[in-house]
This record gives structure tokens, C-alpha cells and sequence, in this order.
């Protein structure tokens, strides 16, 4: 074979190559687009159930990632617990404690309404808010207005704005003895612990403010009429 014959040869052959893979082109195209179409669609179009995740492992890491378990997948289960999952509900009972002023609404108080629990709330209990000294009461100037306010909202009505148990609810008749925040013989000398007890339970006909005061709200309104408690 001289090597004229030789490349007519392979000329020849590449010539029928190319035009037969032409030919055959929209064949090839219509059986790509067809699996690739048919793949998504068939058995894989029901919306309601998980469908097929191609290379799973990078979505789903192999350790047991709490927020990403869930109780019908199967495949990762936590062998420990009965359920399998990783995050466990909290034991009954819990409350947020790490900090009160987010978890404020929930902060436990240790203290029952009774006469015990009254004694002992007014030898243990102290204003967590003590802070610098303003006018002699030991809390910040920012608590003292806070708490100014809140006792022109709740409790001016019957305890007066001097504090001496003469607002408008007493003087016109409504309620009867409030008594003066000033008065050596009845809440001159009364410890923080026990208004914030009588603030949370109630007192005789003053009722509780735990539903409406928070507990940082109580203790601001506390720091307020301790200054009534140093006046004569
Ligand atoms: C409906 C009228 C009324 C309102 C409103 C009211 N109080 Fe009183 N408060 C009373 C009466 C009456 C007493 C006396 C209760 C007793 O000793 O039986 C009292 C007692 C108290 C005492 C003394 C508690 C003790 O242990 O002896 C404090 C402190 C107090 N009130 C703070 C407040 C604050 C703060 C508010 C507002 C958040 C408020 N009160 C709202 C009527 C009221």
C-alpha cells in the first residue's frame, strides 16, 4: 500500500464520520433532552414526599445535627434515645434563667403567698437593680424615672402622688385605708422584699400586679416609693 492510498483512506473514513454523527445528531439530542426531562418527571414528581437528592452527602453531614433531623428520616438515629432524635425536648418544669431580662416574664419566685413566705421574702429578697445611689435609694436615676412612671400608670390612683394614701380613689370614697408609704407605723420601715411579695400575690384589697408588671417592672416601681419611705 503506497501512502497516497493511505490518506485518500482516511480521508474517506473521516468524511463518513462526521457526516453520520450529523445525521444522527436530532436523534441524540431528542434521547439527552428525554432522559434528562423523564429523570425529573417520572417518579420523582410527587410534591407531598422527599424526592431523590443527587450526592446526598452534601447536604446531610454524618454527625446528628439537631435542627436537621427529623422524626421520618430514618437513616440517622440517635441510638441513645427512644425517638432517635438528637435535640430532646426540655424535662417539664424548665424555664429560661440565663438572663431576666429576656426571660423576665419567667423568672421562678421561690416565695409562697403566705405569712412564712411574706416573712421570709422581706429578709431575703433584695432588688436585684441596686445600683449607684439616687436621692438616697439604692438604684439608678434611670430606674427611679422608670418606675416614677409606672406608678403614675398603676398605683397614683390610690396610693396619691405624694404617696400618702390619698388618691383620687380614696378621697372620692371608692377605697378606704391606703396606707402612707411615710407612716413609722405601717410602711415607713417595710423592706423591698416584701412590697415586691405584696406587688406579685396582692395585699387585702390591693391586688396582684404580677400579670401586668414584670418583674424588673416591680422592683423599678419599688426603687420609685422607697423615696416616699424617707419622707415625713
Ligand atoms: C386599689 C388601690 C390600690 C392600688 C391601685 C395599689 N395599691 Fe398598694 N396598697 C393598697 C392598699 C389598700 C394597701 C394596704 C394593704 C393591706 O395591708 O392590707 C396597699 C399596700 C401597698 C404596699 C405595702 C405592702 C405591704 O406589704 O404592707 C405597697 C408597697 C404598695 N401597696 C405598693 C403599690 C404599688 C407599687 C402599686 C402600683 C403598682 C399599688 N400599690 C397599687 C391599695 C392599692
Amino acid at each position: 500500500m503506497n501512502m497516497v492510498h493511505l490518506k485518500s483512506v482516511k480521508k474517506k473514513f473521516k468524511l463518513m464520520y462526521i457526516s453520520n454523527s450529523y445525521k444522527f445528531l436530532p436523534f441524540w439530542v431528542i434521547l439527552g433532552l428525554s432522559v434528562v426531562w423523564g429523570g425529573c418527571y417520572f417518579g420523582y414528581n410527587d410534591k407531598t414526599k422527599r424526592n431523590k437528592e443527587f450526592s446526598p452527602n452534601m447536604y446531610n453531614s454524618i454527625p446528628l445535627e439537631p435542627f436537621v433531623q427529623t422524626v421520618e428520616d430514618t437513616t440517622a438515629r440517635n441510638p441513645i434515645f427512644p425517638d432517635g432524635l438528637n435535640a430532646q425536648p426540655a424535662p417539664h418544669g424548665t424555664v429560661p434563667r440565663d438572663s431576666w431580662y429576656v426571660s423576665e416574664a419567667y423568672t421562678p419566685y421561690p416565695f409562697s403567698n403566705t405569712n412564712e413566705g411574706y416573712d421570709s421574702a422581706g429578709q431575703f429578697l433584695t432588688s436585684p437593680l441596686a445600683d449607684t445611689s439616687v436621692q438616697g435609694i439604692n438604684c439608678s436615676q434611670e430606674t427611679f424615672n422608670r418606675g416614677k412612671r409606672i406608678f403614675e400608670v398603676y398605683c397614683i390612683m390610690c396610693h396619691g402622688a405624694n404617696g400618702d394614701g390619698k388618691g383620687n380613689l380614696v378621697t372620692s370614697g371608692v377605697f378606704g385605708n391606703v396606707p402612707s408609704y411615710k407612716d413609722p407605723n405601717t410602711l415607713k420601715f417595710l423592706p423591698v422584699g416584701k412590697m415586691f411579695h405584696t406587688l406579685t400575690y396582692g395585699k387585702g384589697i390591693m391586688g396582684s400586679y404580677a400579670s401586668q408588671l414584670t418583674p424588673r417592672e416591680r422592683w423599678e416601681v419599688i426603687c420609685y416609693i422607697q423615696h416616699f419611705q424617707q419622707e415625713d
